[in-house]
């Protein structure tokens, strides 16, 4: 985003302002769609509403051809206020109670289960047209933080793949007649040999069960975990190799298990939004302290990766005071060493900690970038600060969708007692 559209954006909406990019999102999702589709024909995006659930944005690539991947019962009323047809939606939830079940099976989306437990608490309320089970394939991986790795030994998600031919044999026990496999990669994975590594493994894992079981797989999920760079030279994950790997190993052993017509399904946030979108926050306060302070409207309740995975997110600088022209991060221009905090009463919201950037004064704007995914969606309204508005640029023509949350919002849903 250029500079006099991040000011322009500032000053008509206020701060701090997420905004994205409609044509990115489509061009992240058509990169990725080619690089398996001209491989694997029978193949599916299934967006991961988690990562930005703005209806706005889900719409964009529910137009691009998604369906949606959904962890609880509103993000499967978001898809179905969306309109997205009950056979293009994922249920995947974690730890799911009775209502989530309830809810799953009422949408008739495509179940994924977590866990073998909870296939008998789901068949009391109904039995899913399709079923997969969430493997745990024993090894994960993630660029953000260990915390993030959604699969291995420490991961609290999915069934170890040594137990995975009794949850499909208590499956087809109970009547279960159509399957598929889901597992999750990792977390912003930008190796594209660890994901035909862990398909291998799934793989491996599933065709023996099939044979055995006499199980026709229709869909193998490989989940999401494609990364983007944060750190300024990390390299883009090559999405064309990472194609070409998985779909190699996907012929190789569909071929060996005779799973032929299976098809491949993969369920991708941070790859479509992630750097689709950026915040665009104000400086307020800056403090010379034991070490120099630069105070943003941007805290760790608008942004919270920083702060919960020690993640890192570049900071482009918009000069807005004194009326100095606007610039980035020039090699000419003076440079500090600040520590850029938000607005909370919280010595943890201190997020970009000893960086170099251009000399920050009162007023000027700064755009925090890749913020389009686990941005908005984990903020949350500390110390009164409230939730950030919401800008989609469609050809660089801004509309809102989303309202900066006011103190009507904050206070809805509560009850005042009266005094005495
Ligand atoms: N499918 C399932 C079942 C998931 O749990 C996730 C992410 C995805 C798909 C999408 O993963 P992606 O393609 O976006 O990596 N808050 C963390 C990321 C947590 C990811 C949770 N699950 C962050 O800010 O980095």
């Amino acid at each position: 985003m250029k500079n006099d559209l991040a000011k322009t954006l500032a000053k008509k909406y206020g701060t701090p302002l997420y905004v994205y990019d409609a044509e990115r999102i489509r061009e992240n999702y058509r990169r990725l769609h080619k690089a398996f589709s001209t491989r694997w024909p029978d193949f599916q995006i299934f967006y991961a509403v988690k990562s930005n659930s703005n209806p706005a944005v889900v719409q964009i690539l529910l137009q691009e051809g998604a369906g949606c991947d959904c962890a609880s019962e509103n993000e499967l009323k978001l898809a179905m206020r969306l309109r997205v047809p009950a056979e293009k939606i994922l249920f995947s939830g974690n730890m799911l109670a009775d209502a989530d079940l309830k809810a799953g099976l009422e949408s008739k989306a495509l179940f994924n289960l977590d866990d073998t437990s909870l296939l008998p608490r789901l068949l009391k309320f109904g039995r899913p047209e399709v079923l997969s089970f969430r493997i745990n394939p024993a090894i994960g991986k993630s660029n953000v933080h260990e915390s993030d790795e959604l699969a291995g030994a420490k991961a609290k998600f999915g069934i170890p793949w040594e137990k995975a031919e009794a949850a499909y044999a208590l499956a087809k026990e109970k009547g279960l007649k159509r399957f598929g496999v889901h597992m999750m990669t990792g977390s912003c994975v930008t190796d594209p040999a660890y994901f035909a590594k862990i398909s291998e493994k799934l793989l491996n894992c599933v065709g023996p069960i099939g044979k055995k079981l006499k199980i026709d797989f229709e869909f193998i999920n490989i989940g999401g975990g494609f990364g983007i760079p944060y750190q300024p030279n990390e390299k883009p994950l090559d999405i064309e190799k990472t194609a070409s790997l998985v779909v190699e190993i996907f012929k190789k052993k569909t071929k060996e298990f005779g799973l032929s017509e299976v098809k491949l399904f993969v369920e991708p946030g941070r790859y479509l939004v992630g750097d689709a979108g950026c915040l665009v926050g104000r400086v307020h306060a800056i403090k010379e302290s034991y070490k120099k302070f630069v105070g943003t409207d941007v805290g760790m309740n608008i942004l919270a990766r920083p702060v919960l995975y020690g993640a890192y997110h570049g900071i482009r600088v918009v000069k807005c005071s004194n009326g100095t022209t606007d610039h980035g991060p020039r090699t000419t221009d003076l440079v500090e060493t600040v520590t850029v905090t938000g607005q909370a009463c919280e010595n943890a919201d201190a997020w970009a900690k000893d960086r170099k950037l251009p000399k920050l004064e009162v007023g000027d704007l700064i755009v925090v970038e890749n913020a389009g995914a686990y941005g908005y969606v984990m903020s949350y309204p500390y110390n009164g600060r409230l939730r950030a508005a919401e800008v989609l640029l469609e050809k660089n023509q801004p509309k809102l969708i989303r309202k900066r949350e006011a103190f009507e919002d904050w206070m809805s849903g509560t009850t005042l007692f009266q005094k005495g």
